[in-house]
C-alpha cells in the first residue's frame, strides 16, 4: 500500500545530511562537553559551532542562544521566568495559542493571580492587531505578549515586526512561539525586537527533543531547573550534545535552501487546494490560507455528512498521514481548539494536510483520489 506523509507540522523526517553529521556524537565523539579533557573540548566546540549557526540564522548574539528541549520547553520557560522574575501581571495572548502556551498561562492565572487578556481573531482566525492596541492601552502597568509567529492548525501568520513595534511603543515584553517558522521563514532579530523566540529542530527536519530559546540580552531571567552550570548558568544539565549537532546542520541547510523549498512547497500546496476544490464539492479552506499564511500547512474543512469526523481515520487505513487538532485513540476527529474558536461548525470535520521538501504532485493525486472514493462512499453509503 501506498503511503503518503501529509503531517508535517506535527513532526518532519530527518535529514539524512542531519543524521550523518549527528552519528559521530552518538559514537566516538562522546565526552562530557563540561570536562576539561580533549573529549569533551571536542563535545564543547560542536555545541558552541551549532550555537554560533543558530545565531547567525538569525542574526543575533551566540550569548542570546539557549538549547532546550523544544518548543515546550522554550515557552513554559519564557512565559513562567517573565512572571515568576520580572514582576508582571498581565498576560496578552490569542485563543488560538499551541496548548504549549495557552496551558502554561492558564496555569499562571489559576496558581499565581496572573491576569489573561485575549486578543480579538477576525472571521478568518487573523489577530486584530487594533484590539491589541487597546488590550494593552487598557492595562496601566507593562504587560507580557505572547503570540506565535505562524499557527500550526491554520497557518495563520502575525507580523512579527508589526507587533514587535506594537509592543515595544507599549513597552511590552514580547515573547513569539516560532516553532513552525524557524527555519521556514527568515527571521531578522536585529529588524524585529522580541524578547523571547522558541523554536524546535523537528519541525525542520532535524531530530526531536531539542529546541532553543532567545533570550535578548537585554533581559534577565532566572534558570527554570537547578543544577550545574551548562548553558551559562540558564539550563542545567549534560547537553543532548547529537541534538544540538543535529539542530545546527538542519537549520542550516534549512537557510541555504530555504527560498528553494519555500516554492517548492507551495506549489504542493497550491495544487491540493485546487484539487481539492474540483473534486470535493463544498470544500472549504481555513484561515488566511492564500495570504499571510504558512505555506507548509493547509486546513481543509470538508462538507458535513454523517460520517465526516470519521475521515482521518478512513485515510490511515489508506495510508494516508494528516491530522485535525486533537484526534482521540479511535482516529476520530474530536474537533481542533483552534478551529473551534473562529469557526465551530467546521471544528469537528476539519483536516490538517501539512507538507514538506519530501512530499511530491503525485503524493497529492493519489490523496485526491482516495478522499474521491471515501467521500463517495461516504455520501451515498455505497461501499
Ligand atoms: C506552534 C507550536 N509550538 C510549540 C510546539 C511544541 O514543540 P515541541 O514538540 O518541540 O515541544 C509545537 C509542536 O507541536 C508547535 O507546533
Amino acid at each position: 500500500m501506498k503511503r503518503v506523509y501529509f503531517d508535517n507540522a506535527a513532526t518532519t523526517p530527518l535529514d539524512e545530511q542531519v543524521l550523518e553529521a549527528m552519528l559521530p556524537y552518538m559514537k566516538s565523539k562522546f565526552g562530557n562537553p563540561s570536562a576539561v579533557h580533549g573529549f569533551g573540548r571536542e563535545t564543547r566546540a560542536a555545541i558552541e559551532k551549532a550555537r554560533k549557526i543558530v545565531a547567525n540564522c538569525l542574526n543575533c548574539s551566540t550569548g542570546e542562544i539557549f538549547f532546550t528541549s523544544g518548543g515546550t520547553e522554550s515557552n513554559n520557560k519564557a512565559i513562567k521566568r517573565t512572571i515568576y522574575d520580572l514582576g508582571i501581571k498581565h498576560i496578552v495572548t490569542s485563543p488560538i495559542e499551541h496548548y504549549s502556551v495557552s496551558h502554561t498561562v492558564e496555569f499562571l492565572e489559576k496558581d499565581h493571580g496572573v491576569e489573561v487578556h485575549y486578543v480579538k481573531l477576525d472571521e478568518l482566525g487573523r489577530v486584530v492587531l487594533q484590539d491589541l492596541e487597546l488590550k494593552l492601552a487598557a492595562v496601566d502597568e507593562t504587560c507580557l505578549v505572547s503570540l506565535m509567529h505562524g499557527n500550526n492548525e491554520i497557518g495563520n501568520l502575525i507580523d512579527l515586526e508589526l507587533v514587535s513595534e506594537i509592543c515595544a511603543q507599549f513597552s511590552a515584553y514580547f515573547h513569539t512561539d516560532t516553532v513552525q517558522t524557524v527555519a521556514h521563514i527568515p527571521i531578522d532579530l536585529q529588524k524585529t525586537k522580541v524578547h523571547f523566540l522558541s523554536g524546535s529542530a523537528h519541525k525542520f527536519n532535524g531530530p526531536k527533543g531539542e529546541g532553543f530559546l532567545y533570550i535578548n540580552s537585554d533581559v534577565k531571567i532566572n534558570p527554570h531547573m537547578h543544577g550545574g552550570g551548562q548553558e551559562r548558568n540558564m539550563r542545567p544539565g549534560t547537553e543532548n550534545v547529537y541534538g544540538i549537532v543535529g539542530l545546527g546542520k538542519a537549520i542550516e541547510l534549512a537557510h541555504e535552501n530555504m527560498e528553494e523549498h519555500r516554492a517548492y512547497i507551495l506549489d504542493i500546496k497550491m495544487y491540493m487546494a485546487r484539487q481539492l476544490k474540483e473534486n470535493i464539492p463544498g470544500v472549504k479552506f481555513l484561515g488566511d490560507w492564500d495570504g499571510e499564511s504558512l505555506y507548509t500547512v493547509l486546513s481543509v474543512c470538508f462538507p458535513e455528512n454523517d460520517k465526516s469526523s470519521m475521515l482521518l481515520f478512513n485515510m490511515d487505513i489508506d495510508g494516508i498521514a494528516c491530522s485535525a487538532g486533537s484526534a482521540c485513540s479511535s482516529g476520530a476527529n474530536t474537533g481542533s481548539h483552534v478551529v473551534r474558536n473562529f469557526q465551530p461548525e467546521c471544528a469537528e470535520r476539519t483536516i490538517r494536510f501539512s507538507f514538506s521538501k519530501y512530499n511530491n504532485r503525485d503524493e497529492v493525486d493519489y490523496v485526491i483520489e482516495r478522499l474521491k472514493v471515501l467521500y463517495d462512499v461516504m455520501v451515498t453509503g455505497n461501499p
